[in-house]
């Protein structure tokens, strides 16, 4: 018999239009491969529109779902998670299903001895190690929300979002590894409790004998500091807690225009009946077959596809704490597949630009037998055809770019390789996925034909699984994404359909940009920018990188009589950035200017800047309030 998310034999065009037209069959169909405490009776429940939910009145327990049934069902010595450090070689291991189960199921026993309870947020804030995931997991067996903080980010963004989240546990771990330098986690963790006004009243680390610190360091401080070890050492494992499909799994923070980053909501029964469906369908990957996500568990990426997809769907997953290049080479990747076999890698696109800038005859791949490999995904920003071109000959198998966002936590627009693979086109994401009904309209909200850009939307409502809301902003979600066009969410992306169907992202229409995969609001560069006492007033833009595809880029103007040495400048700045942001806003340009162009009611013309240094086409905006300061631009920057 096939399973509820095969579709044997039928054609993409058929299952996407049964998605469409009849999205509640579809998706009923689609939970049944999901195991229920109480089953869906009903997919959309539409009563609050254009707030939905999915599958109301059903209950389950996602971490069950992505261990204990594979384990009861007999799998239990089956890999689940294979931690593979090309930091510390000699720390990777592999964890079976019933490992994992028993590790998770103790860690949610410490959890509940915490006084942690079903919708308590629990802050995560870890390297790439086993434990982030076991924590992410074992949060969702006690019906607690979890949410994880980026490694890369400094004190005072952890600090942010602890004040949003207002966890009563973090998380965390001695520290990260970096090529060449060690991160410590602790200190960072404890200046964000200073500055934050809702500290948690427990933190518990997980020492690495590499970095120094642990939690008997910091024991007097504000909150309770525990050690990882001892509590599980003594732990007793608990059960998985029923909960709502409706009630929130986590919540992932992520840039919007301005410097407060918006906290993502999830919910557990959309989630785990599309992740599901995603594993087949899109990825072709199944119970048994190896799956590496080379992204890290504080994006969504890692969110879906490195813990809960793989799992749920009863595959292995890898955890790979290292880089593409300098860990030790650029053979680091083929390394990997040809270590676990693996079947499919899915990476960001600035990975595989990183191996052939060191590599770019691809000899470190000769090295190693990737027979294993199927296939190999992209996404977390546009595949350029370059990069599409260079992978496909080097692999001689299909490279699938696939267009998706944190509120989607899985792909709007994707190749289906487990439904009916297309022909790939370079520069496209292919079509959309099942579920999403993907537009392009002009600025008035009419439909634009095909090959012309516009907005990409997607007409409401959402498919499951993705984003419900945001956390303790409801009306945020309202003017972020449903706003600008009645009926429809707006992704921010803009782009254009093809005479085929195929859809093509252009790029972020916002000011939110795309750095080495990683997402940043060039509003929260500028905030720190701005902070400077010789700084008068700044911008921020996204400018091309061949390497990370984008970089912020500052332009500053002095304050009157102010005399700073612009290198001084520079590097206050980038350090100031490092500091206050993180080390992956990767902010090192600042060009002194003697005025930023502005509109007639003072909005910054961001987008020309970026058009006048990427040396592209640009129209002078009718609204412009004194064309002299873009041309004075125009001659500094382009010389
Ligand atoms: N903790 C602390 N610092 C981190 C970090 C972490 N988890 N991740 C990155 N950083 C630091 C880096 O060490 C670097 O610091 P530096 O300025 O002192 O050199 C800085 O942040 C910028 O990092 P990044 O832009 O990632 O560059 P990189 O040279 O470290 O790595 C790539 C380049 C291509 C390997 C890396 O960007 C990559 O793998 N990108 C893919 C991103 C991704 O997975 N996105 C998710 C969507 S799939
Ligand atoms: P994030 O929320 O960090 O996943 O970033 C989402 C944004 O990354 C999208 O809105 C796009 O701008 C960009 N992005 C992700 N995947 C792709 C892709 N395959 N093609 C083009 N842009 C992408």
């Amino acid at each position: 018999m096939n399973s509820p998310t095969e579709h044997s034999g039928r054609s993409y065009a058929e299952v996407y239009r049964e998605s469409v037209d009849r999205p509640e069959g579809f998706w009923l169909t689609a939970a049944e491969a999901v195991e229920w405490e109480t089953p869906p009776t009903r997919a959309l429940d539409d009563s609050a529109a254009p707030m939905y939910r999915w599958f109301p009145g059903a209950v389950l327990n996602t971490c069950f779902n992505a261990l204990d049934r594979h384990v009861r069902d007999g799998h239990g010595d089956r890999a689940a998670l294979i931690y593979d450090s090309a930091m510390i070689p000699a720390a990777s291991r592999t964890y079976t299903y019933a490992q994992l189960l028993d590790e998770v199921s103790r860690f949610a026993g410490v959890l509940t001895s915490q006084g942690v309870a079903v919708g308590d947020r629990v802050i995560i804030y870890m390297p790439m190690i086993p434990e982030a995931a076991i924590a992410m997991l074992a949060c969702a067996r006690i019906g607690a929300v979890h949410s994880v903080v980026f490694g890369g980010f400094a004190a005072k963004e952890l600090a942010t979002r602890i004040d949003d989240a207002c966890p009563v546990v973090l998380v965390t771990a001695s520290g990260g590894l970096e090529p060449g330098r060690t991160v410590e986690y602790l200190p960072m963790v404890e200046k964000a409790m200073e500055l934050s006004d809702t500290p948690p009243h427990t933190v518990i680390v997980k020492d690495r004998e590499q970095i120094p610190g642990s939690a008997a360091d910091y024991q007097g401080s504000t909150s309770a500091w525990f050690d990882w070890d001892a509590l599980i050492a003594d732990a007793s494992p608990v059960q998985p807690v029923p909960v709502a499909a409706t009630d929130p799994l986590y919540i992932l923070y992520t840039s919007g225009t301005t410097g407060k980053p918006k906290g993502v909501i999830r919910d557990n029964g959309g989630h785990a009946v599309a992740l599901t469906w995603s594993m087949h369908n899109i990825y072709d990957i199944g119970p048994g077959d190896v799956w590496w996500t080379a992204s890290d568990v504080g994006w969504v990426v890692g969110h879906s596809y490195i813990v809960y997809g793989p799992l749920l769907a009863g595959a292995t997953s890898v955890l790979y704490e290292g880089k593409p290049v300098g860990t030790p080479d650029a053979g680091a990747f083929w390394r990997v597949l040809s270590d676990h076999r693996v079947s499919a890698l899915f990476t960001a696109p600035t990975a595989i630009r990183a191996i052939r800038k060191a590599d770019p005859d691809a000899q470190e791949i000769t090295k190693y037998d990737i027979s294993s490999l199927k296939a190999l995904f992209a996404a977390g920003e546009r595949l350029d055809p370059d990069t599409y071109a260079w992978a496909t000959k080097v692999l001689d198998r299909p490279v699938v770019d696939h267009w998706w966002q944190t509120e989607t936590g899985w792909a709007i627009c994707a190749n289906l390789r487990g439904l009916e693979p297309l022909p790939l086109k370079a520069g496209s994401p292919t079509v959309p996925v099942p579920g999403y009904r993907v537009e392009v309209l002009d600025g008035h909200g009419d439909a634009v034909p095909a090959g012309t850009e516009g907005s990409i939307v997607i007409a409401l409502p959402l498919p499951p699984g993705t984003l419900t809301g945001i956390w303790h902003d409801p009306e945020r979600y309202v003017t972020s994404y449903l706003a600008a066009f009645a009926g429809y969410y707006l992704t921010g992306d803009s782009g254009y359909v093809d005479e085929d169907g195929y859809v093509f992202v252009l790029g972020r229409s916002d000011d939110v940009i795309n750095v080495a995969g990683h997402r940043l609001s060039t509003g929260s560069i500028e905030a720190v920018v701005a902070g400077h006492a010789a700084v008068a007033e700044c911008a921020v833009v996204g400018i091309r990188d061949e390497l990370k595809g984008q970089r912020p880029s500052g332009y500053v103007v002095l304050k009157a009589g102010v005399d700073i040495d612009p290198e001084t400048l520079r590097s206050d700045l980038v350090s100031m950035v490092r500091d206050q942001i993180g080390p992956v806003a990767t902010f090192r340009d600042v060009t002194v200017v003697a005025a930023l162009p502005k509109t007639r009611s003072g909005k910054i013309l961001r987008k020309t800047m970026r058009q006048i240094v990427d040396h592209e086409e640009y129209t002078v905006p009718s609204t412009i309030e004194d064309v002299a300061v873009l041309e004075a631009l125009k001659k500094q920057l382009r010389g």
